[in-house]
């Protein structure tokens, strides 16, 4: 079995729920890179980009990052969805995270999921479809060139996600 394995993705599109799930099934830590963000940052992420801006929280993103692909051990690493902007984010997460699984899921059905969400920064505009859309079109092939696996979300159970990616350790 591989000894750790990384999920990225939009936001919305799984990766802390099949995350968690696949680390208690594979016994291994769990890391929840906004979590820990948000300890380190004192704050939420949503007060944080208000107080500080974008670029700064990308900052701690990125050294966070640079952190945890340091470390040795067995973990499963769920990313922000804004992780792979960076090339040396993406170029970390193709050599120091594998296997890396990109949860794909447009951004229409991430609009359904997310319809009520008030925690993410980026989406709090006057038309988060739209946003959604945008950056999905910036994304998608971005997840790609990190990827070593894409896993289509739709209509898949949260269990059946865990089980493709397991297969695949
Ligand atoms: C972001 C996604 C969030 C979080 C921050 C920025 C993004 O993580 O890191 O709000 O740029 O898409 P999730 O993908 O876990 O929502």
């Amino acid at each position: 079995m591989a000894t750790r394995c990384t999920l990225v993705g939009m936001p919305g599109s799984g990766k802390s729920t099949v995350g968690r799930h696949l680390a208690r099934r594979l016994g291994c830590d769990f890391v929840d890179m906004d979590q820990q963000l948000e300890q380190r940052l004192g704050c939420s992420i949503r007060s944080y980009f208000e107080a500080r801006g974008e670029a700064a929280f990308r900052a701690h993103e990125a050294a966070l990052l640079a952190e945890l692909a340091a470390q040795p051990g067995p973990i499963v690493l769920s990313t922000g969805g804004g992780v792979v902007l960076r090339a040396d984010n993406r170029a970390l997460l193709r050599t120091h995270c594998a296997p890396v699984f990109y949860l794909r899921a447009n951004a229409d059905e991430i609009f359904h999921r997310l319809r009520h969400d008030r925690k993410r920064p980026l989406l709090q505009v006057d038309n988060p479809q739209e946003r959604l859309r945008l950056l999905f079109r910036e994304r998608d092939p971005l997840y790609r060139e990190v990827a070593h696996y894409v896993m289509e979300t739709r209509r898949a159970s949260v269990q059946a996600l865990v089980s493709r990616v397991q297969m695949q350790l």
